[in-house]
């Protein structure tokens, strides 16, 4: 069975047939289901959200009076959609990119991964990078009791990531979504009620 076949599974196709550009889109919409951690009306951040399956997904959450600013190194094609602010740019520059604000997100989210480059170790690191940098802007721009998404893998530093995010929030959660690859040793990290 060829890597391209497994790529293409039954959510590849079903986000092709619902308009969602990423089978991505079913792993926010699980978590949504589960801990209902984006509410209506919020203003969110979505951090590393090409090609714009979260985007898709949070705009639906969050109702007419919320909004949706994602930001990606690689432009997103517009939404076509006054609620979404799409910026290319990289994360570790938000805030100058924004001016400041300060905290001005309900829910910050993060679906961010570095590009692998097949070291282990390398890529470990580069993914517990990718959490923190989700976890520096949530800290800078996250409102208090906000909520807060971050992907993450098993190995390497993420136990001591997971550490240093819990006193953070009033409530951390582990959670492998039924919507990840088997192949993947993904795991969601959702924090509710920011302590700022
Ligand atoms: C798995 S994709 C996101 C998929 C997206 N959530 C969706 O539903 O379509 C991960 C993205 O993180 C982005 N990324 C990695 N490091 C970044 C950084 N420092 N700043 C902004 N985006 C970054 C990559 O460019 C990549 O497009």
């Amino acid at each position: 069975m060829s890597s391209e076949y497994n790529r293409k599974d039954h959510l590849y196709h079903k986000a092709k047939d619902e308009g969602y550009r990423s089978r991505a889109a079913y792993k926010l919409l699980e978590i949504q289901q589960s801990y209902k951690a984006i509410p209506q009306g919020a203003h969110v951040l979505d951090v590393g959200a090409w090609p714009g399956g979260w985007t898709q997904v949070a705009l639906e959450l969050v109702g007419p009076k919320g909004s949706v600013t994602g930001i990606d190194l690689q432009a997103l094609d517009p939404l076509d959609d006054p609620r979404c602010k799409l910026i290319a740019g990289d994360a570790r520059d938000l805030e100058e990119i924004l001016g400041y604000p300060g905290p001005c997100f309900d829910s910050v989210i993060s679906d961010m991964s570095p590009k692998l480059t097949g070291i282990k170790e390398a890529d470990q690191a580069g993914t517990v990078g990718c959490a923190e940098l989700a976890l520096y802007v949530a800290q800078q721009l996250l409102k208090k009791d906000g909520s807060f998404i971050v992907k993450v893998f098993k190995g390497g530093e993420v136990e001591g990531f997971v550490k240093s995010a819990r006193p953070m929030f009033n409530k951390l959660i582990r959670s492998e979504l039924k919507s990840t690859r088997a192949t993947s040793n993904e795991f969601y990290v959702i924090g509710l009620g920011f302590k700022r």
